[in-house]
């Protein structure tokens, strides 16, 4: 099992919209058992909650149901995830601090912008603060990091595709 770990600050809006795009993409490429997937927060602000409302509306829009719970990153998550998706900057100096004090850790840690062809300065923007469309604007972000981050495990993991749809851009 290939483990996904999406973390943004408060684990409300950016992590678990990009968890659930990503979550969708790799459903419908039937690899639904070879990739699991997970989103947490540097921060504890909102542990418990549900994603915020406007992330969830966004995400019913374009078909994806969350139920997310927010949680705290904690040291066993660079121990048990393959992969940490840090959705900006700020995110990632907080996870490479954790990882300092913490031993045996596995997890490689990217920018999710890393696989975004259009990479402006590296950093998913926060919506927390803003309107619809800035969370319209982190969906249509997450859809092409996830979209090139799937091509990248595929070829990395020699994963076969099983999926006959493809994936719906609405
Ligand atoms: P997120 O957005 O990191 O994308 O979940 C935020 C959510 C909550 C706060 C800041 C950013 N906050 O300050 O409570």
């Amino acid at each position: 099992m290939i483990k996904v770990l999406f973390v943004c600050l408060g684990n409300i809006c950016r992590s678990p919209l990009a968890e659930g795009v990503f979550k969708k993409m790799t459903s419908e490429a039937g690899l639904s058992d070879k990739i699991l997937c997970d989103s947490a927060g540097t921060a504890g602000y909102h542990t418990g909650e549900l994603p915020d409302r406007r992330t969830i509306k966004i995400a019913r829009q374009h078909g994806i149901e969350l139920d997310h719970l927010a949680r705290k990153l904690k040291p066993q998550d660079l121990t048990e995830f393959d992969y940490i998706l840090a959705m900006d900057k700020s995110n990632m100096e907080d996870i490479l601090k954790l990882k300092s004090k913490t031993t045996e850790t596995r997890a490689e840690i990217f920018l999710f912008r890393f696989f975004d062809d259009d990479q402006q300065n590296g950093d998913v923007p926060d919506p927390y603060y803003g309107n619809m469309e800035d969370f319209e604007l982190v969906y249509k972000i997450s859809l092409r990091c996830s979209e090139a981050f799937l091509r990248y495990l595929k070829e990395r993991h020699h994963l076969q595709h099983y999926g006959y749809r493809t994936f719906d851009k609405s």
